[in-house]
Protein backbone atom coordinates (compact mmCIF):
# COMPACT_ATOMS: atom_id res chain seq x y z
CA UNK A 1 0.00 0.00 0.00
CA UNK A 2 0.99 3.82 -0.72
CA UNK A 3 2.33 4.98 2.46
CA UNK A 4 0.23 7.72 2.71
CA UNK A 5 -2.46 5.19 3.64
CA UNK A 6 -0.75 3.27 5.71
CA UNK A 7 -1.88 2.43 9.69
CA UNK A 8 -1.51 5.82 11.82
CA UNK A 9 -1.33 8.18 8.37
CA UNK A 10 -3.03 11.17 9.40
CA UNK A 11 -5.88 12.12 6.64
CA UNK A 12 -7.96 15.36 6.82
CA UNK A 13 -11.29 15.44 4.67
CA UNK A 14 -13.49 18.36 4.54
CA UNK A 15 -17.15 18.11 3.64
CA UNK A 16 -16.76 14.95 5.59
CA UNK A 17 -19.79 14.77 7.41
CA UNK A 18 -21.72 13.52 4.16
CA UNK A 19 -21.69 11.99 1.19
CA UNK A 20 -18.53 11.63 -0.63
CA UNK A 21 -16.64 13.13 2.22
CA UNK A 22 -18.29 10.66 4.88
CA UNK A 23 -17.36 7.47 2.46
CA UNK A 24 -13.91 8.53 2.48
CA UNK A 25 -13.57 8.94 5.62
CA UNK A 26 -14.99 5.47 6.74
CA UNK A 27 -12.94 3.99 4.11
CA UNK A 28 -9.55 5.96 5.19
CA UNK A 29 -10.57 5.22 8.83
CA UNK A 30 -10.81 0.95 8.31
CA UNK A 31 -7.49 1.30 6.40
CA UNK A 32 -6.34 2.63 10.18
CA UNK A 33 -5.49 6.29 9.41
CA UNK A 34 -6.07 8.77 12.27
CA UNK A 35 -9.19 11.10 10.88
CA UNK A 36 -9.64 14.54 11.09
CA UNK A 37 -13.35 15.15 9.88
CA UNK A 38 -14.03 18.59 9.37
CA UNK A 39 -17.40 20.27 8.36
CA UNK A 40 -19.59 22.72 9.57
CA UNK A 41 -20.30 22.74 13.42
CA UNK A 42 -23.56 20.46 13.95
CA UNK A 43 -24.99 17.08 14.62
CA UNK A 44 -24.34 15.74 11.25
CA UNK A 45 -20.63 16.17 11.72
CA UNK A 46 -20.80 14.45 15.43
CA UNK A 47 -22.95 11.39 14.18
CA UNK A 48 -20.46 11.15 11.02
CA UNK A 49 -17.49 11.24 13.99
CA UNK A 50 -19.28 8.95 16.05
CA UNK A 51 -19.64 6.42 12.97
CA UNK A 52 -16.43 6.98 11.80
CA UNK A 53 -14.57 6.01 15.19
CA UNK A 54 -16.66 2.67 15.59
CA UNK A 55 -15.14 1.31 12.44
CA UNK A 56 -12.00 1.86 13.83
CA UNK A 57 -9.54 1.96 16.95
CA UNK A 58 -7.64 5.11 15.12
CA UNK A 59 -8.27 8.34 16.32
CA UNK A 60 -10.94 10.88 14.96
CA UNK A 61 -11.20 14.12 15.38
CA UNK A 62 -14.33 16.22 14.85
CA UNK A 63 -13.39 19.61 13.43
CA UNK A 64 -16.06 22.15 13.42
CA UNK A 65 -14.75 24.10 10.15
CA UNK A 66 -16.28 26.52 7.81
CA UNK A 67 -13.71 25.80 5.17
CA UNK A 68 -14.52 29.43 3.21
CA UNK A 69 -12.27 30.69 6.17
CA UNK A 70 -8.69 30.42 6.30
CA UNK A 71 -8.42 31.47 9.72
CA UNK A 72 -10.60 28.68 11.00
CA UNK A 73 -8.68 26.23 8.71
CA UNK A 74 -5.42 27.61 9.48
CA UNK A 75 -5.99 27.07 13.56
CA UNK A 76 -6.94 23.45 12.59
CA UNK A 77 -3.58 23.07 10.90
CA UNK A 78 -1.51 24.17 13.98
CA UNK A 79 -4.03 21.84 16.55
CA UNK A 80 -3.74 18.45 14.08
CA UNK A 81 0.05 17.73 14.15
CA UNK A 82 0.19 18.51 17.87
CA UNK A 83 -2.73 15.97 18.68
CA UNK A 84 -2.58 13.22 15.98
CA UNK A 85 1.22 14.14 14.11
CA UNK A 86 1.92 15.08 10.76
CA UNK A 87 -0.57 15.44 8.15
CA UNK A 88 -0.30 12.93 4.95
CA UNK A 89 -3.46 13.38 2.57
CA UNK A 90 -5.76 16.36 2.52
CA UNK A 91 -8.92 15.95 0.84
CA UNK A 92 -10.65 19.20 -0.04
CA UNK A 93 -14.05 18.13 -1.06
CA UNK A 94 -16.48 20.11 1.04
CA UNK A 95 -18.91 21.88 -1.58
CA UNK A 96 -22.30 23.29 -2.06
CA UNK A 97 -24.52 23.17 -5.13
CA UNK A 98 -26.74 25.92 -4.76
CA UNK A 99 -27.89 27.67 -7.74
CA UNK A 100 -27.02 31.63 -7.56
CA UNK A 101 -28.28 32.17 -10.98
CA UNK A 102 -27.94 33.80 -14.08
CA UNK A 103 -24.12 35.44 -14.85
CA UNK A 104 -25.24 39.24 -14.47
CA UNK A 105 -27.57 38.31 -11.20
CA UNK A 106 -27.29 37.75 -7.43
CA UNK A 107 -23.46 38.57 -7.37
CA UNK A 108 -23.71 37.88 -3.28
CA UNK A 109 -25.10 33.88 -4.28
CA UNK A 110 -22.01 33.85 -6.70
CA UNK A 111 -19.56 34.76 -4.13
CA UNK A 112 -20.76 32.71 -1.60
CA UNK A 113 -20.54 29.91 -3.96
CA UNK A 114 -16.97 30.39 -4.75
CA UNK A 115 -16.20 31.10 -0.91
CA UNK A 116 -16.64 27.48 -0.65
CA UNK A 117 -16.05 25.81 -3.54
CA UNK A 118 -13.33 27.37 -4.64
CA UNK A 119 -11.90 29.89 -1.70
CA UNK A 120 -12.20 26.51 0.62
CA UNK A 121 -9.95 24.72 -1.24
CA UNK A 122 -7.14 27.27 -1.82
CA UNK A 123 -7.45 28.06 1.70
CA UNK A 124 -7.07 24.37 2.45
CA UNK A 125 -4.02 24.24 0.54
CA UNK A 126 -2.28 27.34 2.02
CA UNK A 127 -3.54 26.27 5.67
CA UNK A 128 -2.16 22.61 5.16
CA UNK A 129 0.31 22.25 2.18
CA UNK A 130 3.48 24.19 4.07
CA UNK A 131 3.09 21.85 7.29
CA UNK A 132 3.12 18.65 4.73
CA UNK A 133 6.32 20.03 2.78
CA UNK A 134 8.06 20.57 6.17
CA UNK A 135 7.44 17.27 7.42
CA UNK A 136 9.70 15.71 5.24
CA UNK A 137 6.92 13.24 4.85
CA UNK A 138 5.23 11.21 1.95
CA UNK A 139 1.98 13.16 1.10
CA UNK A 140 -1.44 13.51 -1.06
CA UNK A 141 -3.91 16.06 -1.55
CA UNK A 142 -7.18 15.37 -3.22
CA UNK A 143 -9.36 17.96 -4.48
CA UNK A 144 -12.57 17.11 -5.45
CA UNK A 145 -13.70 18.99 -8.93
CA UNK A 146 -16.59 18.04 -11.27
CA UNK A 147 -17.59 17.05 -14.57
CA UNK A 148 -18.96 20.43 -14.83
CA UNK A 149 -15.77 22.56 -14.32
CA UNK A 150 -14.72 20.65 -17.77
CA UNK A 151 -17.50 20.87 -19.89
CA UNK A 152 -20.28 23.36 -18.49
CA UNK A 153 -23.39 22.48 -18.96
CA UNK A 154 -26.24 25.28 -18.81
CA UNK A 155 -28.13 24.81 -15.60
CA UNK A 156 -25.92 26.37 -12.82
CA UNK A 157 -23.44 28.53 -14.24
CA UNK A 158 -21.20 29.82 -11.31
CA UNK A 159 -20.92 26.14 -10.07
CA UNK A 160 -19.35 25.58 -13.45
CA UNK A 161 -17.36 28.12 -12.66
CA UNK A 162 -16.06 26.84 -9.39
CA UNK A 163 -15.37 23.62 -10.59
CA UNK A 164 -13.84 25.10 -13.42
CA UNK A 165 -11.30 27.16 -11.29
CA UNK A 166 -10.88 24.46 -9.29
CA UNK A 167 -9.51 22.35 -12.32
CA UNK A 168 -7.20 25.06 -12.87
CA UNK A 169 -5.74 25.25 -9.66
CA UNK A 170 -5.25 21.64 -8.86
CA UNK A 171 -3.27 21.47 -12.53
CA UNK A 172 -1.03 24.13 -11.16
CA UNK A 173 -0.96 22.12 -7.25
CA UNK A 174 0.32 18.97 -8.95
CA UNK A 175 2.78 20.80 -11.00
CA UNK A 176 4.19 23.25 -8.66
CA UNK A 177 4.50 19.94 -6.10
CA UNK A 178 6.39 18.04 -8.43
CA UNK A 179 8.19 20.86 -9.08
CA UNK A 180 8.80 21.75 -5.10
CA UNK A 181 8.99 17.87 -3.72
CA UNK A 182 9.54 15.79 -6.72
CA UNK A 183 7.47 13.10 -5.84
CA UNK A 184 6.97 13.16 -2.76
CA UNK A 185 3.83 14.63 -2.52
CA UNK A 186 1.64 14.90 -5.26
CA UNK A 187 -2.14 16.27 -5.87
CA UNK A 188 -5.12 14.74 -7.56
CA UNK A 189 -8.09 15.81 -9.10
CA UNK A 190 -11.22 13.70 -8.07
CA UNK A 191 -13.95 13.95 -11.02
CA UNK A 192 -17.13 12.13 -9.07
CA UNK A 193 -19.80 11.40 -11.57
CA UNK A 194 -23.61 11.67 -10.52
CA UNK A 195 -23.04 9.94 -7.12
CA UNK A 196 -26.04 9.75 -4.49
CA UNK A 197 -25.69 12.18 -1.90
CA UNK A 198 -26.64 14.66 0.37
CA UNK A 199 -26.22 17.43 -2.68
CA UNK A 200 -28.81 14.91 -4.82
CA UNK A 201 -31.40 16.71 -2.92
CA UNK A 202 -33.96 13.29 -3.09
CA UNK A 203 -34.61 10.92 -0.97
CA UNK A 204 -33.73 7.44 -3.01
CA UNK A 205 -30.54 6.74 -4.80
CA UNK A 206 -31.45 7.44 -8.81
CA UNK A 207 -30.36 4.85 -11.24
CA UNK A 208 -28.14 6.63 -12.70
CA UNK A 209 -25.87 7.25 -9.66
CA UNK A 210 -23.36 6.07 -8.45
CA UNK A 211 -22.59 5.83 -4.28
CA UNK A 212 -20.21 7.85 -2.40
CA UNK A 213 -18.32 4.46 -1.52
CA UNK A 214 -18.30 3.43 -5.36
CA UNK A 215 -16.22 6.68 -5.83
CA UNK A 216 -14.41 6.48 -3.20
CA UNK A 217 -13.18 2.78 -4.24
CA UNK A 218 -12.48 4.16 -7.54
CA UNK A 219 -10.64 7.23 -6.45
CA UNK A 220 -8.61 5.17 -4.20
CA UNK A 221 -7.15 2.85 -6.68
CA UNK A 222 -6.54 6.18 -9.09
CA UNK A 223 -4.33 8.21 -6.69
CA UNK A 224 -2.93 4.63 -5.62
CA UNK A 225 -1.57 4.19 -9.19
CA UNK A 226 -0.71 7.85 -9.95
CA UNK A 227 -3.80 8.93 -11.95
CA UNK A 228 -3.81 13.10 -11.60
CA UNK A 229 -7.28 13.08 -13.45
CA UNK A 230 -9.63 10.48 -11.25
CA UNK A 231 -13.03 10.28 -13.81
CA UNK A 232 -15.15 8.25 -12.72
CA UNK A 233 -17.66 7.19 -14.67
CA UNK A 234 -21.63 6.68 -13.38
CA UNK A 235 -23.96 4.16 -14.21
CA UNK A 236 -25.23 6.02 -16.95
CA UNK A 237 -22.25 7.50 -18.46
CA UNK A 238 -19.21 5.46 -18.95
CA UNK A 239 -15.55 6.63 -20.14
CA UNK A 240 -16.04 7.16 -23.65
CA UNK A 241 -19.26 9.24 -23.03
CA UNK A 242 -17.03 11.30 -20.93
CA UNK A 243 -14.49 11.13 -23.62
CA UNK A 244 -16.38 12.24 -26.72
CA UNK A 245 -17.67 14.88 -24.26
CA UNK A 246 -14.41 16.81 -23.73
CA UNK A 247 -13.07 16.36 -26.98
CA UNK A 248 -16.43 17.92 -28.03
CA UNK A 249 -15.65 20.91 -25.71
CA UNK A 250 -12.69 21.48 -26.39
CA UNK A 251 -13.00 21.37 -29.91
CA UNK A 252 -15.49 24.30 -29.87
CA UNK A 253 -12.37 26.55 -29.33
CA UNK A 254 -10.52 24.16 -31.84
CA UNK A 255 -13.57 24.55 -34.79
CA UNK A 256 -14.23 27.93 -33.73
CA UNK A 257 -17.96 26.94 -32.85
CA UNK A 258 -20.27 29.35 -30.91
CA UNK A 259 -19.52 28.70 -26.82
CA UNK A 260 -21.73 25.76 -25.28
CA UNK A 261 -21.97 24.43 -29.24
CA UNK A 262 -23.45 20.96 -27.54
CA UNK A 263 -26.70 23.03 -26.37
CA UNK A 264 -27.11 25.44 -29.63
CA UNK A 265 -29.83 24.18 -31.98
CA UNK A 266 -27.69 24.55 -34.81
CA UNK A 267 -25.14 21.88 -33.84
CA UNK A 268 -27.92 19.32 -32.08
CA UNK A 269 -27.99 17.10 -34.93
CA UNK A 270 -23.94 17.33 -35.61
CA UNK A 271 -23.60 16.26 -31.65
CA UNK A 272 -25.69 13.87 -31.71
CA UNK A 273 -24.44 11.85 -34.66
CA UNK A 274 -20.66 12.60 -33.07
CA UNK A 275 -21.95 11.01 -29.91
CA UNK A 276 -23.05 7.58 -31.66
CA UNK A 277 -20.27 7.56 -34.03
CA UNK A 278 -17.67 4.98 -33.04
CA UNK A 279 -14.33 5.74 -31.28
CA UNK A 280 -15.14 9.72 -30.78
CA UNK A 281 -11.51 10.52 -32.69
CA UNK A 282 -11.83 12.60 -35.37
P1 LIG B 1 -22.87 16.46 0.34
O1 LIG B 1 -23.79 17.63 0.40
O2 LIG B 1 -23.38 15.12 0.74
O3 LIG B 1 -21.53 16.76 1.15
C1 LIG B 1 -20.90 18.02 1.13
C2 LIG B 1 -20.42 18.34 2.54
O4 LIG B 1 -19.70 19.60 2.49
C3 LIG B 1 -21.58 18.54 3.53
O5 LIG B 1 -21.38 17.73 4.68
C4 LIG B 1 -21.53 20.02 3.86
O6 LIG B 1 -21.94 20.34 5.18
C5 LIG B 1 -20.05 20.32 3.65
N1 LIG B 1 -19.82 21.75 3.48
C6 LIG B 1 -20.51 22.62 2.70
N2 LIG B 1 -20.07 23.86 2.90
C7 LIG B 1 -19.07 23.79 3.83
C8 LIG B 1 -18.25 24.75 4.47
N3 LIG B 1 -18.36 26.06 4.18
N4 LIG B 1 -17.34 24.31 5.37
C9 LIG B 1 -17.23 23.01 5.67
N5 LIG B 1 -18.01 22.05 5.11
C10 LIG B 1 -18.92 22.45 4.21
O7 LIG B 1 -22.38 16.44 -1.18
P2 LIG B 1 -21.29 15.54 -1.96
O8 LIG B 1 -21.91 15.21 -3.25
O9 LIG B 1 -20.72 14.46 -1.12
O10 LIG B 1 -20.18 16.66 -2.24
C11 LIG B 1 -18.79 16.44 -2.07
C12 LIG B 1 -18.05 17.07 -3.23
O11 LIG B 1 -18.34 16.34 -4.42
C13 LIG B 1 -18.46 18.53 -3.52
O12 LIG B 1 -17.29 19.29 -3.75
C14 LIG B 1 -19.28 18.42 -4.79
O13 LIG B 1 -19.24 19.61 -5.55
C15 LIG B 1 -18.60 17.25 -5.48
N6 LIG B 1 -19.35 16.58 -6.53
C16 LIG B 1 -20.53 15.91 -6.24
C17 LIG B 1 -21.21 15.25 -7.25
C18 LIG B 1 -22.48 14.51 -7.00
O14 LIG B 1 -23.12 14.05 -7.98
N7 LIG B 1 -22.90 14.36 -5.75
C19 LIG B 1 -20.71 15.24 -8.64
C20 LIG B 1 -19.48 15.94 -8.82
C21 LIG B 1 -18.83 16.58 -7.80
Amino acid sequence: MNPVFSPGSVAVVTGAASGIGLAAAKRFATLGMKLVMADRAGDALDRAAEEVASLSSSDVMAAATDVSSLEQLQRLAEEVPRSFGAVSLLMNNAGVGNNPGLPWENVAGWRALYDVNLWGVVNGVQAFVPGMIASQQPGMVINTGSKQGITSPPGNPAYNLSKAALKNYTESLAHSLREATGTRISAHLLIPGFTFTGMTGVADKPASAWTSEQVVEFMLEGVIAGDFYVLCPDNAVDRTMDEKRMRWAADDIILNRPALSRWHPDFEAEFARFMASSGGKR
